[in-house]
This record gives C-alpha cells, sequence and structure tokens, in this order.
C-alpha cells in the first residue's frame, strides 16, 4: 500500500482531498509462544508483523468525526462530543473507543476524517482488531499532540477494547502492536510490562502462518470462561504460595498444586499457564543462543498444552499442526493467539516453504474438507510513514 493509492481511496471515499494528512501503519501480531497467559501476569513472546492496517487522517473543522475503511463499504460519521458503542457500527467501534477514551483522559480533539486499509483477514486471530486500534492512536496522538507514549497507547487500547467494545482481552496484542520491532521478537513481561527485544536468530526458518479458515465464534465466552477458571484456581493457591499471579508459581511446586486442587479443570488450567511460563523462559534462551530446533519443540510442546489442558484448540488447529509437523522442512508449529479457530504459525526452513505450504493445504484439506490460507510473515513495526 502506498501513500498516493491511499490517498486516491480518500478523495473517493470521502469526496475530497485530504490536507496535510498524516500516512501511518500499524502492524498485526503473531505470538510465538506464551498463550493465554498474559491475563496471569506471565511472560510473552509475540512477534509484530509485516501484515497490518494503514491509515490516512485529515483534519476537519467542524467536531465531526468520519471513519471508513477500503475494506467496508459504510462510512461512520459521529459527533466527537457524542461517541458511544453503537452495534450497527460494527468495526467502527474499535477506533471510536480509543478516541472515546482519548477525551476521557481529558484531551481535546479536533474532528478528522480517517481511512483505514488492512491487510490483514478479520477473525484469524492475527490481532486486526488491536492493529486499527493502535493505528487510529498514533493518528490522532500525532495529529492533535496530545503526547501519548507508545506504552501509554497500548494501555489505553486495551482499556478501550474492555470497556467500550466489552471484549475481555489481555495487554499481550496492543502492546506488541505498539512496541514490537523489526528483526525481533518481543519478551513481554505482563504483569509489571518490562520487556526487550529479541533479534530473531531463526538460522535459516522463517515463520509460516497457517490460517484454518474456521472462524473463532466460541472464542469469547470459551475466553472468559478460562480467565475465570484462572482467577479461581488462583484464589484457592494464593494464600499458600503468596504470589499475585497464576504464572508466578514455579513448576517445582506443581505436586503441591495438584495437592491443593484436586485433579479436574482447575489443576488443568494452572499446569497450562505454569508450565507455558516456563517454556517461555526457557524459549527467550534459546532463540538468543540461536538454538531454533530446540525452539520448535517448545512450540509443540506448547500447542499440545493448550489443547489438552487448557481447551482452547479445535479439530481444524490440531489438523494443521499435525500437517505442518509431518513436513521435515517444519522444526516445530502451534496455534498463535486465542484458540478455536484462526491460525496456527510454524517454523520451516526458508527454502522449502513453497513446497510445505502446498503438502500441508492438502494434507488438511484432505482432512477437514476445505483449503487453509499458508503464507510466510516478517517482523514488522509501527510507523509514521
Ligand atoms: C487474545 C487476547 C490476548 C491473549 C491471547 C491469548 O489474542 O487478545 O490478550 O490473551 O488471546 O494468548
Amino acid at each position: 500500500m502506498d501513500k498516493a493509492e491511499l490517498m486516491r481511496d480518500f478523495h473517493r471515499i470521502f469526496g475530497h482531498r485530504p490536507e496535510n494528512p498524516l500516512f501511518l501503519f500499524a502492524p498485526g501480531r503473531i505470538n510465538i509462544i506464551g498463550e493465554h497467559i498474559d491475563y496471569n501476569g506471565g511472560l510473552v513472546m509475540p512477534m509484530a508483523i509485516n501484515f497490518g492496517t494503514y491509515a490516512m487522517i485529515s483534519r476537519r473543522d467542524d467536531g465531526v468525526a468520519r471513519f471508513a475503511s477500503v475494506n467496508f463499504p459504510e462510512i461512520i460519521e459521529v459527533g466527537l462530543q457524542n461517541i458511544k458503542y453503537d452495534a450497527q457500527h460494527g468495526w467502527a467501534n474499535y477506533p471510536k473507543g480509543i478516541i472515546y477514551h482519548m477525551m476521557a483522559d481529558g484531551h481535546t480533539l479536533g474532528g478528522f476524517d480517517i481511512l483505514f486499509s488492512g491487510n490483514i483477514p478479520q477473525g484469524a486471530g492475527l490481532s486486526s482488531s488491536a492493529s486499527v486500534e493502535m493505528v487510529m492512536a498514533m493518528a490522532a496522538n500525532a495529529m492533535f499532540g496530545l503526547g501519548y507514549s507508545p506504552i501509554e497507547m497500548a494501555l489505553l487500547a486495551q482499556k478501550s477494547e474492555n470497556q467500550f467494545c466489552g471484549v475481555n482481552c489481555g495487554i499481550m496484542d496492543q502492546f506488541a502492536v505498539g512496541m514490537g520491532k523489526k528483526g525481533h521478537a518481543l519478551m513481554l513481561n505482563c504483569d509489571s510490562l518490562e520487556y526487550h527485544l529479541l533479534p530473531l536468530n531463526l538460522g535459516g526458518h522463517t515463520i509460516v502462518v497457517m490460517d484454518t479458515k474456521k472462524s473463532r465464534q466460541l472464542s469469547e465466552s470459551a475466553y472468559n470462561q478460562r480467565r475465570g477458571e484462572c482467577e479461581e484456581a488462583l484464589a484457592r493457591l494464593k494464600p499458600i504460595f503468596d504470589v499475585q499471579n497464576l504464572a508466578d508459581i514455579a513448576p517445582e511446586n506443581m505436586d503441591k498444586v495438584e495437592e491443593l486442587l484436586g485433579k479436574g479443570v482447575l489443576l488443568m488450567r494452572a499446569r497450562h499457564v505454569i508450565s507455558e511460563n516456563a517454556r517461555v523462559k526457557q524459549g527467550a534462551k534459546l532463540l538468543e543462543k540461536g538454538d531454533v530446533a530446540a525452539l520448535g519443540q517448545l512450540l509443540v510442546a506448547s500447542h499440545k498444552s493448550l489443547a489438552l489442558d487448557y481447551e482452547v484448540s479445535c479439530a481444524e488447529l490440531d489438523a494443521i499442526v499435525e500437517a505442518a509437523l509431518a513436513h521435515p522442512a517444519c522444526i516445530g508449529a502451534r496455534m498463535t493467539g486465542a484458540g478455536f479457530g484462526g491460525c496456527a504459525i510454524a517454523l520451516v526452513q526458508q527454502d522449502n516453504i513453497d513446497n510445505f505450504a502446498k503438502f500441508v493445504s492438502e494434507k488438511y484439506a484432505t482432512k477437514i474438507g476445505h483449503l487453509p490460507e499458508i503464507y510466510p510473515v516478517q517482523s514488522g513495526q509501527a510507523e509514521i510513514i
């Protein structure tokens, strides 16, 4: 997507040329490892990708905000003083929520027209919503000189998604979208928000996205249910282990955890969280050393734990991971994101990607009945272009 093209779209859709526009990009993300532990105060290792949302914003002087996207037919128009959630506004509630929360922070914003153009499929679990939220935040922040730092924008976007849109997500997606950098994965402590960038030493391997093309219908209610189960497990374990978060419990204490929780769902959820956190720590060390083969094995263990203990995989995700692992060029694969459909990722030898994609597509289609979409991704980053 280049600037001139989005300018033409802007003119066509809004009926006027943008004046002194800003042109921005916010990426989507994959998560290499550390799934369903951001809301348990754990460590996560996401990577911002080279697919995401472009935006062009131009001021208006009448206190009106108009939101349009080349991906959707409608233009949503709201008075800045009158922003509220409206189910009929669909996707536009994400950027509306950002403006609402910036104003709730006490900032004065002017009117604007903003046009989005996204190239991540919606509902695939690559954080298209966090990408739209962050590009809106960056655009308003820069245009109206609001002075938010990228981390503050990520926190505002998470708050908006939780409170304005009613989606109970953790901080991982918005943080990865805002803070991820090209050539790196991000190592984030979701409790303290301390983070550092990890160079992507993938030793001739590429991260390949495998979209099951199954939309994540059940994911929201099941997501909230998992969060609830983790809270319950923590409430029982907290007095004994003196921890603030489920992810703070050391894997050495698993026997004690089992004694306290008994066998059943709470134990399964806790076991996933505790073991996944340990895998992220280990994964960071392996990436630093460039031991990609061992990292690949951790991805496989993570998928197993998500499928069996956390129960957020599904037939499609399991089938695509199994197909990927059956190819000799693949050294690890797992579901990525919330689960129940959406995407998995695989670590694949760079010079074998086409062959891998063909092999996995055929195997998956034979088992599931429809074709997946398989493509390599590179690291990306948010920028004002
Ligand atoms: C979704 C949420 C994130 C995180 C993942 C699971 O993407 O938005 O906060 O919880 O699921 O790791």
